[in-house]
């Protein structure tokens, strides 16, 4: 059986892509190596983890003897790379752990695969080779008010979050063109969806109004993103496995921009609707609260998804409206999950990002 190595497969879109690998390919066996930081949650996985084909490894991408092992003991002929350090404000208040995971650890992993792939006295594997690297449209900058990010845009990242995951894409990019490493990227705009940390700016509403808590908005809330349902973010992310060009970077967007403030109050309406106003009568759209920006606030991004529409037949297949419908219900469907990541820490973290802002 061909053996699928994913990697950050306990955060947000590795669980959600762990799952529909498991049922899109069951000739394939997948193994996760994940290190479970903050971010990494076993229970994402709980429906599969009794899944013959499934096989978790606890562990650091960076680690290189484990790596190694990995691609020997498993026969690894595919990479997905997920595993990353990925909350723009946490990459602010300390960028140090950002540097090692996303730039060491992605060298650690393309060093393996080029050890295990490239020596073809004894080739490790019998199935064809491809190392799929998971990349962000943030490594492009920040848009004015029109113009698309297209896959031939300069990068120009300006967070260490940012900076960090073009550096990946750059060692990519480069162990194709030097070593023939075959080599995919995906880069793409904001997901949301179930098994998103409240951290990020979708979940961490639907907590807060929930909680009736107030519900922070950076600077004028009006940064656009270009909103992606996560399952058709890993639609995409399968296309390109199995149909693109080994060499090639597809961009990935939803055709869904929105400023920050026009998501806070849809989510607030929609939360209305569903559970009825606040205990004192207020609708939640009277918890939001304009909070101090982010330093270096990217304004706007959004994504041309031309090239993986017209060359590989991929689009997203779910509107923003029924999109954030379903992550509601997920969330109102799941509270123990949510309780199981809102711990200790990240009340300590709460406290620490928003206290006094
Ligand atoms: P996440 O923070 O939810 O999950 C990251 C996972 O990686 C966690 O399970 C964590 O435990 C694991 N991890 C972190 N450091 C590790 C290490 N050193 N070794 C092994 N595992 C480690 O992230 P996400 O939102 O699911 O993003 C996944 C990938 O997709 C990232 O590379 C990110 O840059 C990219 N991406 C995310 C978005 C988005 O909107 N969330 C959009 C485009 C691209
Ligand atoms: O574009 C893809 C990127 O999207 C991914 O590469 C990142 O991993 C992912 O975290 C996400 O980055 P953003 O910084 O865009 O996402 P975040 O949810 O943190 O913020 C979305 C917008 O909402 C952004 O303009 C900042 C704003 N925001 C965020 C938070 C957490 C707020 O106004 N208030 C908040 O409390």
């Amino acid at each position: 059986m061909k053996c699928i190595l994913v990697t950050g497969g306990c955060g947000f879109i590795g669980s959600n892509f762990v799952r529909l690998l498991l049922r899109a390919l069951p000739e394939s066996r997948v193994v996760n190596l994940d290190k479970l930081t903050y971010a990494g949650n076993p229970a994402s996985l709980k429906d599969v983890e009794r899944d013959p084909r499934y096989k978790f490894v606890q562990g650091d991408i960076c680690d290189q003897d484990l790596v190694a092992k990995l691609f020997a003991d498993e026969q690894i002929s595919t990479v997905v790379h997920f595993a990353a350090e990925s909350h723009v404000d946490r990459s602010i208040s300390g960028p140090a752990e950002f540097i090692r995971t996303n730039i060491t650890g992605t060298f650690t992993l393309l060093e393996a695969a080029r050890a295990s792939w490239l020596n073809h006295e004894s080739p490790a594997t019998h199935h064809p080779s491809r190392f799929l690297h998971v990349s962000t449209d943030e490594v492009y900058g920040s848009l004015g008010d029109t113009g698309l990010f297209t896959e031939t845009t300069p990068y120009d990242p300006r967070s260490p979050y940012s900076a960090s995951k073009a550096s990946s894409d750059h060692l990519v990019s480069a162990y194709h063109h030097t070593y023939g490493l075959p080599t995919l990227m995906t880069n793409c705009s904001n997901n949301y969806g179930p098994y998103h940390f409240p951290e990020k700016l979708i979940p961490l509403i639907i907590n807060n109004a929930l909680g009736g808590k107030d519900l922070p908005v950076y600077g004028d809330g009006k940064n656009v993103r270009d909103w992606l349902y996560v399952l058709d973010h890993c639609a995409a992310i399968l296309t390109v496995l199995q149909k693109g060009e080994v060499g090639q970077t597809y961009n990935v967007g939803g055709n869904n921009e929105k400023q920050n403030i026009e998501i806070v109050q849809t989510v607030c309406d929609i939360l209305d609707q569903k559970v009825g106003l606040l205990p004192s009568g207020q609708p939640r759209r009277s918890l939001i609260k304009f909070v101090k920006d982010r330093p270096g606030h990217d304004r706007r991004y959004a994504i041309d998804a031309s090239k993986i529409k017209n060359e590989l037949g991929w689009e997203p297949s779910v509107t923003f409206e029924e999109g954030i419908l379903k992550t509601i219900d997920w969330y109102l469907e799941n509270p123990e999950w949510v309780a199981s990541v809102v711990d200790g820490s990240y009340q300590a973290y709460y406290q620490k990002m928003y206290g006094g802002r």
